[in-house]
This record gives C-alpha cells, structure tokens and sequence, in this order.
C-alpha cells in the first residue's frame, strides 16, 4: 500500500469521529487534505469548520463546507491534522507545509486533537525531519544567528538555514519566514521548545508537545488508533 492509501485511510477513519454540529478545525498538507475531502463526502449538519493555512480554507470551499474563523468560533471541538513525524508520548514536528503557527492556534483551541500520518511518520527520536521555524522577516538574519546559538547548546551544530521556493524565500500565510533547522536527534524536546520561544523574532516552531489526545495511522492492513 502506498504512503498516499495510508494518508487516506487515516483521514477517513478520522472523518468518522466528526459529528453534526461540531466545530472543526482543518489541518494543513496531504494527509489533512484526504480528511477533508472524506468530511465533505459525509455531509453532516451544522458543522463550522476553522482552516489552518489559506490552502486548506481553498479545498474546503470548494467542497462544500462551511467555514469559520477562530474569531468567530474560539472554541473548537475536534482538530485534525497531518505531521512530519510522530515521537514517543505523542510529541510532534510539524511545519512542513509552512502552516505550523495557524495550525497551533487551531490545535490550543481545540478540546481534542486527533493526528493523521501514514506509518513513515512514526519515529522513535524526534529531529530527522527538519524542525521548521517560523520567523518574523524584519532582522531574520539576526534572529537566525540567536536560534544557532541555542541549536549549539542543544548539541545541534548545523545552523536552520532559510526556506527557499523557486521564486525566492518561502512566506507563511501571515507574511513570516521559516527556517528549517536539520537536528539530526533532538535529545530534549520540552528545552529546545521553551528555548526557541525565548528568542525575540522567533514567532512558533514546529514542536508540538502535549497537544494531541490520539493518532491514527494509515497501515498496511488498514488504520492503528494510539492514544496518548
Ligand atoms: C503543514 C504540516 C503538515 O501537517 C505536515 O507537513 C504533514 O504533511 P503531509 O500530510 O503532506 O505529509 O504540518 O504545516
């Protein structure tokens, strides 16, 4: 079974946890993607549905769904959404697809949060992938300097090096940057989380820690639920 059935698989058995009424916040990428295509194909009433990145807000609109925005509804019932790698306890990177501060804005607002991933995303460390960064443009270089420094202190010698697109450097939905920084293994995930807040210019990274209640993984034979 390719990673995509997996992707699939998990987002329809996710979109069967949905039920009328709810608010539910959209997660951003190809996994989210699949979810919310098998939410739309369930029709259900009374759903308002909270977009993590404009991607998503576009998807959704097209199929249908009726969408909302956390100003309109700050409380979220059920959030669901992909990652780049799921660790122990449930802890994850995310920011993949440059959406990670709108997706943690969801996520914090919401009463639970259900993780989406084919099987390659399960890792026993977190810091294979790279862990994404968002940064306010003004000074970045200087802000870069500051998240090289605490990357030394955290045993991680590589500096995060910018995003770049075909056209230039990568803008997040809010006109921010990313700087993707390559970890390698990140020993103390909860450190590295508090120590990347402090620096001013940083505005989130891709730590996601404490914030999903479940996963579903896309298997070979199916899906597997975790629970934290
Ligand atoms: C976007 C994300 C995505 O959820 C993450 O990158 C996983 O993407 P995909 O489902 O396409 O593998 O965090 O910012």
């Amino acid at each position: 079974m390719s990673a995509d059935d997996q992707k699939r698989h998990a987002g329809e058995a996710a979109a069967l946890r949905v039920e009328a009424g709810m608010v539910v916040g959209l997660g951003t990428g190809s996994t989210a993607a699949w979810f919310v295509k098998a939410l739309a194909a369930r029709n259900l009433t009374g759903l308002r549905c909270v977009p993590t990145s404009e991607a998503t807000a576009e998807l959704a609109r097209e199929l249908g769904l009726t969408l909302s925005t956390l100003e309109d509804t700050p409380r979220i019932d059920l959030t669901v959404d992909g990652a780049d790698e799921i660790g122990p306890g449930l802890a994850l990177i995310k920011g993949g697809g440059a959406a990670l501060l709108r997706e943690k804005l969801v996520w914090e607002a919401s009463t639970r949060c259900i993780v989406i991933a084919d099987t390659a995303k399960v890792v026993k460390t977190l810091g294979a992938f790279a862990l994404p960064i968002e940064v306010v443009a003004f000074g970045h270089k200087t802000t870069a300097n500051r998240i090289a420094d605490v990357l030394a202190d955290h045993d991680i010698a590589m500096p995060a090096r910018v995003r770049m697109a075909e056209r230039g450097l990568v803008r997040t939905d809010g006109g921010n940057l990313i700087y993707d920084a390559r970890c390698g293994v990140i020993h103390d995930p909860v450190r590295l989380a508090d120590d990347l807040k402090l620096i001013t210019g940083v505005v989130e990274h891709g730590l996601f820690l404490d914030l999903a209640d479940e996963a579903i993984i896309g298997t070979e034979t199916g899906v597997e639920a975790r629970v934290l």
